[in-house]
């Protein structure tokens, strides 16, 4: 079987699919690796290492023409979706809830697409979830770009030119990013506290050092773990004790997410306002509209003396683990589709079953949900 590795075109865009680490544990599975020429320059993986691993890197229409599977970060550019053809099976991250027109053209065009950010997150599925790997990496660059923003230090220190005190950090959200996020400015030094609707994360929280916040909203947990809407009133209370603690802050990272919903407001112009000049708010959330009121998605800026990022694609910022990680979720998840050598669509198999987006000629009901 033939899987090609697709050159990602989305400006700014510098992940790769497959890394030449990964090439070499594919062909042990018996399969043929054709990479797109520079597919993955940007993240400092060059043509000939993938071809010292065993791949042929080709032209682009010789990768889309050749290819039985297609791998690739992103979801298709117009051009990489003329170049698509039937039978032809596509692995990305396709953001199926917020790209029906992608899905419905990739229908038509007899593909069928899996998307890696549909993997169920049970804990066969664990070593194959993209959307975890990449969080990480958010999180993680997210306490960065608060110490970076930041015009003082993270730790304490005690120097002869005096003493320092910690910085405060508050997070909120304390998903998969939210808890590197806390893991990392703790190791930083920073004094950490952070909020999250589902109580069960108390734990986790308090065990990377971090104190949890009881804010008395009644928050929930609903389908496969994540978290749901809250009720009007519960938001506005939970808005108004944020403020109150990010205004002791001296960073806030936000990394709040419901699926299918824009991302919930969690501090309002009023909580940026009452936050103290030089502060900064990392809107982790910010491709999902935003934690932040004032969030401006793709920009860095200064509101009320309160600096804001809201970089949209963390991980593109650390390609090269962030491109290792995603390959290796790849590999898992191919795993699942080969047998013997030759693509082998097993749709009794839950996690090729929900990570299907479009098959045969028509969008399923999965990605509809
Ligand atoms: P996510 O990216 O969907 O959301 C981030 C966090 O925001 C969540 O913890 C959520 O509870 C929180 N949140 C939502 N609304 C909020 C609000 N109004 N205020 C404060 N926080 C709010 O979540 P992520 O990181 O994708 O994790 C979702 C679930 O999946 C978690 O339960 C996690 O433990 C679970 N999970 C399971 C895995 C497995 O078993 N294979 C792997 C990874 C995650």
């Amino acid at each position: 079987m033939k899987v090609g590795v697709a050159k990602e075109s989305v400006p700014g865009e510098t992940r790769v699919a497959v890394v030449p680490d990964t090439v070499r544990r594919l062909a042990d599975e018996g399969v043929e690796i054709l990479v797109e020429q520079r597919a993955g320059e940007a993240a400092t993986f060059a043509d000939e290492a993938y071809a010292q691993a065993g791949a042929t890197v080709v032209p682009p229409d010789d990768l889309y023409g050749r290819a039985e599977v297609v791998c690739k970060v992103r979801g298709p550019s117009p051009e990489e979706l003329g170049r698509l053809r039937e039978g032809q099976a596509l692995v990305a991250l396709l953001q199926p809830a917020t790209a029906p027109e992608l899905l419905a053209e990739l229908a038509r065009r007899g593909v069928t697409a899996f998307s890696m950010d549909a993997i169920p997150r049970v804990t066969r599925a664990q070593p194959m979830d993209a959307l975890s790997s990449q969080s990480t990496v958010s999180g993680y660059k997210a306490a960065l770009l608060a110490a970076e923003h930041l015009g003082k230090f993270f730790p304490m220190l005690t120097t002869a030119a005096g003493t320092i005190p910690p910085a405060k950090v508050l997070v909120l959200g304390a998903g998969v990013a939210g808890l590197q996020a806390i893991a990392t400015a703790r190791r930083l030094g920073a004094v950490v506290s952070a909020f999250d609707v589902r109580p069960v994360v108390k734990e986790q929280v308090e065990s990377l050092g971090a104190s949890f916040l009881e804010l008395d909203v009644e928050g929930a947990e609903g389908m496969g773990g994540y978290a749901v809407a809250l009720a009007e009133d519960q938001h506005a209370r939970e808005q108004e004790l944020i403020a109150r603690h990010a205004a002791e802050s001296d960073a806030v990272i936000t990394t709040a997410l419901v699926p299918g919903r824009p991302a919930p407001e969690l501090i309002t112009e009023e909580g940026v306002r009452g936050m103290r000049a030089g502060s900064v708010i990392v809107d982790v959330a910010a491709e999902a509209g935003g934690n932040c009121a004032a969030t401006k998605p793709g920009e860095t800026i200064v509101h009320d003396g309160v600096t804001i990022v809201g970089l949209t694609n963390l991980p593109a910022t650390m390609p090269v683990h962030a491109s290792q990680m995603y390959s290796r979720n790849v590999q898992a998840f191919l795993s699942l589709l080969v047998r013997d050598g030759a693509l082998a669509l097993d749709f009794e198999d839950e996690i090729v079953r929900e990570t299907c987006v479009v098959h045969d000629g028509r969008v399923t009901k999965e990605a509809a949900r």
